[in-house]
């Protein structure tokens, strides 16, 4: 029976291009015909459906209601599947005339957070690029030369010692301070150079509330015909005035550190009223938050810079000390924690 097959036919047809226009509208393949376009293949004018309906009339008298009963089926069943499709994609596209509220609240999008140690980095890196200071930066896996040697460390210098650095060999480390990018830098640009260089450090420290086993710093290095330890002081001042405002108190205590002569490092008055105070800062009301000092006659030497004719002067801090005393926070080991309740107040 001729048209029977073939109106079979026809009906596994579009069952077969209606499938893969479902898929299509989940969104996975842009080639195939759209919904309206099934529409119009089997239900248009000229569709296929339409040309099984002119054949009804070819066929002998009695077989004429059974075809015409499969066809008007068929007919319907084409229109309910194409309507069930158009409806899910007319909910996915935006309408053409926007039956849009606008009243209704919005769908919160969970946004992250700076991390503390993030922010007060870009909030030291401003001050100093206002002071005229560019950005270096240098590697966190470092050799003995870099984190010691040109530095004027003495082979039997108990930095070296193994309790403080994570040694990767016998001339690999993973630096304990910022200052090996001085060294870097110096080789890479010829003074007059004033720069800043934040990084990571890691030193092998029993953790506690104070230390950790990594931590930031952000190095400065200035050197110049006439620098002065004047210019030193003025600078970190200035500095810790524009970070903490200008009633900010400082005090600058001598300190040694191989690579500078003279040697300092400056505290920051903190308080001396609760509990917490005396603890942070040991009884004193002073907070210690950087190292300091001219830069060494012999680390000038060892990158080929005439301290004769060249001087400078160095800093370094820690950028987890700083943020706890900006934001009074207690324990250095919430900034690794990744504990959400401490990072979402950021
Ligand atoms: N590198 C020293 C430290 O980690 C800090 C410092 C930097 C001191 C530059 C003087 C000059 O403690």
């Amino acid at each position: 029976m001729g048209l029977l097959a073939d109106i079979e036919q026809v009906r596994a047809e579009f069952d077969r291009r209606l499938d893969a226009v479902r898929i299509r509208t989940a969104g996975q393949d842009a080639d195939v015909e759209t919904v309206e376009q099934l529409g119009v293949a089997f239900l248009g004018r000229k569709g296929k459906l339409a040309a099984l309906f002119t054949r009804l009339g070819a066929l002998p008298t009695e077989e004429r209601p059974d075809a015409g009963r499969q066809l008007n089926q068929v007919k319907e069943y084409f229109q309910t599947a194409i309507e069930a499709v158009e409806e899910k994609v007319g909910s996915e596209k935006p309408a053409e005339e926007p039956h849009l509220d606008l009243t209704l609240p919005g769908d919160p999008i969970p946004l992250g957070t700076i991390h503390p140690v993030t922010r007060i980095e870009k909030q030291i890196k401003d001050i100093f690029l206002r002071l005229g200071f560019s950005v270096f930066y240098g590697p966190e896996v470092e050799t003995e030369f870099y984190n010691f040697g040109a530095l004027n460390f003495q082979k039997d210098h108990p930095a070296r010692d193994m309790q403080d650095t994570f040694y990767i060999d016998e001339d690999l480390l993973l630096r304990t301070h910022t200052s090996n990018n001085q060294i870097h830098a110096m080789q890479t640009m010829k003074p007059p150079l004033r720069i800043i260089m934040p990084g990571r450090v890691y030193r092998n420290e029993a953790i506690s509330a104070r230390s950790y086993c990594t931590f930031h710093q952000i190095e400065g290095l200035a050197v110049d015909r006439n620098t002065s330890m004047a210019e030193l002081k003025g600078t970190l001042q200035y500095f810790a005035r524009e970070l903490y405002g200008p009633d900010t108190r400082t005090r600058f205590r001598p300190s040694y550190f191989p690579f500078t002569e003279p040697s300092a490092e400056m505290d920051i008055y903190w308080g001396l009223e609760t509990e917490t105070d005396y603890r942070v800062t040991k009884g004193t009301g002073w907070l210690e938050i950087l190292g300091c000092g001219m830069v060494h006659p012999n680390v000038l030497r060892a990158v080929d810079v005439d301290p004769f004719e060249w001087t400078g002067y160095a800093f370094g801090m820690g950028l987890e000390r700083m943020a706890m005393l900006m934001w009074g926070i207690g324990d250095i080991r919430y900034f690794y924690e990744g504990d959400l309740r401490f990072l979402r107040q950021f």
